[in-house]
């Protein structure tokens, strides 16, 4: 469904032009769980934003069933299918447990009450009691604000989930579980679920890891 064909991109600074990846090619599928790990600068960063559609290759395609992105409108197509689960969780904070994870059906112009009932039952799932529904992020652990940012995720259903070192700052146990839960939604909600790590334990869980290594992919 997601299809990668000799993608190059490219960042140009005054003072130089850095091939971030060097033709890479791969496909994802629904229903499977990836991890991509490799060393710090490999470019993994780099390749999570163009599979988001924050930009286009500069050279070969990424193709979401069967369009090139470069021929999308790429605010449609990331409202549309992807969701993005940042390290630093990106949770607004003003808005409580509830209102963070109800944002993207705000967005989509669900009615209040619909939309947090929704969000209530994704929080439910990732483990947030219900007596901290209405708490700010700061009111929260790291381990419960990344849940809020995963059910956040989760609430648009979108086919596409894309995490950047999701477990980063968690302890081992809430980093396991935060891991166990997006295999399930690989798995039970037929999502491709695409995870940056540098951790072993989480590559370990994932069906298919992706090794990158300036700015190619070495499959295996
Ligand atoms: N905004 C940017 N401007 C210039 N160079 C960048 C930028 N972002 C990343 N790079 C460079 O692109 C390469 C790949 O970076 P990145 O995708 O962040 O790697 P990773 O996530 O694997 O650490 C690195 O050499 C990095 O320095
Ligand atoms: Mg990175």
């Amino acid at each position: 469904m997601l299809t990668l064909d000799n993608v190059c991109y490219t960042y140009r600074t005054k003072a130089q032009t850095i091939e971030a990846l060097r033709g890479v090619s791969a496909e994802f599928e629904v229903g499977q769980f990836y991890a991509l790990v490799g060393p710090s600068g490999s470019g993994k960063t780099t390749l999570l934003s163009l599979l988001a559609g924050l930009d286009v290759p500069a050279s070969g395609e990424i193709r979401w069933n069967g369009s090139a992105t470069a021929t999308m409108d790429l605010d449609r197509f990331r409202f549309d299918h992807v969701s993005v689960i940042y390290q630093n969780f990106n949770l607004f904070a003003h808005l409580t447990a509830l209102e963070n994870a109800a944002y993207p059906l705000y967005l989509r112009g669900i009615s209040k009450k619909e939309a947090e009932a929704k969000a209530a039952d994704k929080l439910k799932q990732v483990g947030i009691s219900e007596d901290k529904l209405h708490r700010l992020p700061s009111h929260l652990s790291g381990g419960e604000q990344q849940r809020v940012a995963i059910a956040r995720a989760l609430v648009s259903d979108t086919e596409l989930i894309l995490a950047d070192e999701p477990t980063g700052n968690l302890d081992s146990k809430n980093g396991m579980r935060i891991v166990e839960l997006l295999s399930e939604l690989a798995h039970r909600e037929n999502r491709c679920v695409i995870v940056v790590t540098h951790d072993p334990t989480v590559a370990g869980k994932a069906d298919n890891t992706l090794l990158m290594e300036d700015g190619k992919l070495r499959n295996d």
